[in-house]
């Protein structure tokens, strides 16, 4: 159902809002044949400049089970030439939406560095012995409110959720607290990988890598 409104009034205009791109440039003489290199360039060079708040924050977007595109950022704990992992719950709107359909879109916004990455790809569960090792890794706070969230369901409130939380407490005292198995991590395994820079009069470099059938990557020049 879309709602009509009959009125409506402009409530902030940003028309004059205007950036002019020019912290860099991207040129296909000076990268790397694999986009798993350029991205590890990148995310370092996002990193050490020490000006983004969380460089390995990502946006994903999923194909829901409504039919519509969902995005949500999530933070990437780890990238290899396989892939791409972060980790989650597997009940989720989000982990619904990748059992339906595994075909997801990550993004990064380095706005520091004025820089995008979007990655196609396609997501598969982590083997349990890897999401076994993050969840252990986590302090546990943060293992509790993952056990104790039923994330994307509705809730009475948010007391329901604190008192919860106090209950696991108190049961876990002394004891190991383990990973349930409906959390854990996703590994987005690229298929294609588009790397925007920023320049001047919007005419942005666009570099895309795609994968081919010899799992050699295909690059080409994108107009802007
Ligand atoms: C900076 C930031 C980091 C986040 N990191 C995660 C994460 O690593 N895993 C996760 O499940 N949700 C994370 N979230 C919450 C998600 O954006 C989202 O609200 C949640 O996963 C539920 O999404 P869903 O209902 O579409 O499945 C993060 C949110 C923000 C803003």
């Amino acid at each position: 159902m879309i709602r009509t409104i009959k009125q409506s009034k402009t409530m902030k205009d940003l028309n004059d809002y205007r950036k002019s791109y020019e912290k860099g440039e991207l040129w296909e003489t000076n990268i790397p044949e694999d986009p798993i290199n350029l991205f590890n360039r990148w995310f370092h060079e996002a990193e050490d400049l020490g000006r983004e708040e969380e460089v390995n924050a990502m946006t994903v977007s999923t194909i829901g089970l409504d039919g519509f595109p969902k995005a949500r950022v999530v933070l990437m704990k780890q990238y290899t030439y396989e892939g791409f992992i972060f980790y989650t719950n597997y009940n989720s709107e989000k982990g619904k939406a990748i059992a339906n359909n595994p075909n997801l879109c990550l993004s990064f916004f380095w706005h520091t560095m004025e820089r995008q990455v979007i990655i196609k790809g396609v997501a598969e569960k982590t083997s349990e012995n890897i999401s076994d090792g993050y969840f252990e890794s986590r302090p546990d706070g943060s293992k509790l409110g993952a056990i104790v969230s039923n994330q994307s369901e509705v809730i009475p409130s948010r007391n329901f959720l604190e008192d919860n939380l106090k209950q696991l407490e108190k049961d876990f005292e002394g004891k190991e607290i383990k990973r349930p198995d409906f959390w854990g991590g996703f590994l987005v395994k690229p298929v294609e990988v588009e790397f925007w820079q920023g320049r001047p009069n919007r005419l942005h470099d666009r570099i895309r890598y795609k994968l081919q059938e010899d799992y050699s990557w295909k690059m080409d020049r994108l107009s802007p």
